[in-house]
């Protein structure tokens, strides 16, 4: 039997994961979950964030994935030991990944991240970070306004360059020359991102270092799907699957069918 991989986050913003997955692995089978109803999870309280991947965890687990990806910088710096002290199967997180690919990428070791408040207020990618490279310079900055508009698909709006370049003011001079995106969100507003950083500052998204992990992983465990055949991915949301299916189908650029998953809502 094939066995899936399952991807998890706050609303649409995995999808930059999932779609970065079925581009490196195209044989292997997707079920993405999107808590779209309780997006974001940035200004929500830590076991509120907690609370709400264990219970997506445990949906999850009901279709015997080979593995999880927690596709959400917020529930990752939260959730991310917890869950996987809890599972038999392989948990990863984007915020390694992400730090990983800043520190391939930085040539004067100045390095900016941008995040929800809860991502931010973790020191998560500042401690990934100063894991692999001590003595790197991190500038951290919280854009709470950001996640909004893509789950509310305004990404490629006027409404959405002028916010991007309101929340980036405080980085206007600062040195870094890289700039990770700590929120799976971010690469749907990446032109503008780059518009405003301009050309001296490189984007840094996970999703490709991730999958690379999730690659890796896989091989080593001897787990590779086999097949030949394409998979069909499931995608399940939690909250409006009309939204949800029109941003994930541009995003991904393929039809696809989203089942709504009512549960009790906090
Ligand atoms: C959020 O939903 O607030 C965050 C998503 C992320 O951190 O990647």
């Amino acid at each position: 039997m094939q066995r899936a991989i399952a991807i998890l986050d706050s609303g649409v913003g995995g999808l930059t994961v999932a779609k970065e997955v079925m581009r490196q692995l195209p044989q292997e089978e997707i079920i993405y979950f999107g808590d779209n109803a309780r997006a974001p999870y940035g200004p929500r309280a830590a076991d509120e964030v907690m609370e709400f991947t264990e219970q997506i965890v445990g949906y999850l687990l009901q279709f015997q994935p080979k593995m999880i990806v927690i596709a959400c910088n917020t529930a990752t710096a939260i959730a991310l030991q917890r869950i996987r002290s809890q599972v038999d199967i392989p948990v990863v997180g984007v915020i390694h990944p992400g730090a990983r690919a800043a520190i391939k990428k930085t040539k004067n070791g100045c390095v900016g991240v941008i995040g929800t408040e809860n991502t931010i207020r973790s020191g998560a990618y500042q401690q990934a970070l100063q894991s692999i490279s001590p003595t790197i310079q991190v500038v951290s900055l919280a854009c709470p306004k950001l996640v909004p508009l893509v789950e509310n698909r305004m990404f490629r709006s006027e409404e959405a360059r002028q916010v991007v370049a309101e929340s980036l003011r405080p980085l206007a001079n600062s040195p870094i020359d890289c700039l990770i995106l700590g929120c799976t969100h971010y690469p749907f507003l990446a032109p503008a991102l780059s518009e405003v950083v301009g050309p001296r500052v490189s984007l840094i998204s996970s999703a490709d270092e991730t999958a690379r992990e999730i690659s890796a992983i896989l091989y080593h465990r001897g787990q590779l799907a086999q097949s030949g055949k394409l998979p069909v991915h499931r995608f399940f949301c939690s909250g409006n699957p009309g939204v949800f299916q029109a941003i994930a189908q541009e995003w991904l650029g393929e039809q696809i069918r989203v089942s709504p998953v009512m549960w009790q809502m906090t």
